[in-house]
């Protein structure tokens, strides 16, 4: 496949971004970082789609570039574009992505950011709904319409890069990194499973019939908003952000 986009999207966002490019072919960066999936030679194109985390990028989005980005011949690659999906402050991701790549020794040829219906419940005062989730899509759509013509069309818009970028870079790489999180499942539990496919990081196992959380959390909260009875407890949860595609779509492994 000459094109392909490597996608991370916990909630669903940045995937139905992803779905919407045509003529390429959509992997998640799960699949590359356990092996299951690796970059064709013949790759001319590569997306590059995820939400921002922090100002910056997502734990695994960092792994893809530094373990399998830059394990292999880059040369081939002539297009490289990336879509940040976020809840309105994007600040540093686009410049902190096309450092790392720089890094790396790709060069960034398009970069745009979109503010999507959000489901980052700690910044959460109302409910999560569906009213607010298609209010929020409505509100974008032009510019996601826009984004996706002019990648289709390869038009290069590189991300200016911020003088505070070292900064922020330490801040959200320090904010973003895995650890014991706060959710747990509570006594809705029914032990189902679909936390464990849905989890990026691949922390929930299933114990004596419940979901039990170990130590590699990132908070993306996409087990919270994809458990079906709604078991998981965050202590400032505001109902279920059920997305723009669906659960299964949203299946790891
Ligand atoms: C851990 C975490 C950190 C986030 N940090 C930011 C941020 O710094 N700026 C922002 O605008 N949105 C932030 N968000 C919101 C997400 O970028 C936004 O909801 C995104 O569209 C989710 O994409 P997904 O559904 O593909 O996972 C954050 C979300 C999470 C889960
Ligand atoms: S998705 Fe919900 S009900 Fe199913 S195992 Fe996970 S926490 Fe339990
Ligand atoms: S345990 Fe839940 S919130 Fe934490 S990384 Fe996995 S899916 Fe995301």
């Amino acid at each position: 496949m000459d094109s392909v986009i490597a996608v991370y999207s916990a909630t669903g966002n940045s995937l139905s971004i992803a779905k919407r490019i045509k003529g390429a072919e959509i992997h998640f960066i799960e699949e590359f970082l356990d092996g299951r999936y690796a970059l064709p030679e013949s790759t001319v194109r590569l997306g590059i789609v995820f939400p921002v985390y922090c100002f910056g990028l997502p734990f695994p989005v960092q792994r893809f570039i530094r373990d399998c980005l830059s394990a292999r011949d880059n040369s081939n690659l002539g297009y490289i574009y990336a879509v940040a999906t976020c809840s309105g402050l994007p600040l540093t991701a686009l410049s902190d992505l096309e450092t790392e790549l720089t890094g790396i020794g790709c060069a960034l040829s398009y970069g745009a950011t979109v503010k999507m219906p959000t489901a980052y419940l700690p910044l959460k005062k109302d409910a999560v709904g569906e009213i607010d989730t298609l209010a929020a899509l409505n509100k974008v759509q032009n510019k996601i319409e826009h984004i996706i013509d002019d990648i289709e069309n390869e038009r290069i818009m590189i991300p200016s890069r911020w003088v505070m970028r070292r900064f922020f870079r330490a801040l959200s790489r320090q904010a973003a990194a895995p650890r014991k999180g706060q959710l747990m499942a509570g006594d809705r539990c029914n032990g189902c499973g679909i936390c464990t496919h849905i989890c990026p990081m691949d922390n929930i196992r299933i114990e004596n019939g419940k979901a039990v959380m170990g130590d590699s959390c990132i908070s993306c909260f996409a087990c919270y908003h994809r458990c079906p009875p709604n078991a998981i407890i965050y202590p400032k949860a505001h109902g279920q952000y059920k997305g723009l595609v669906d659960t299964k779509e949203l299946f790891k492994r």
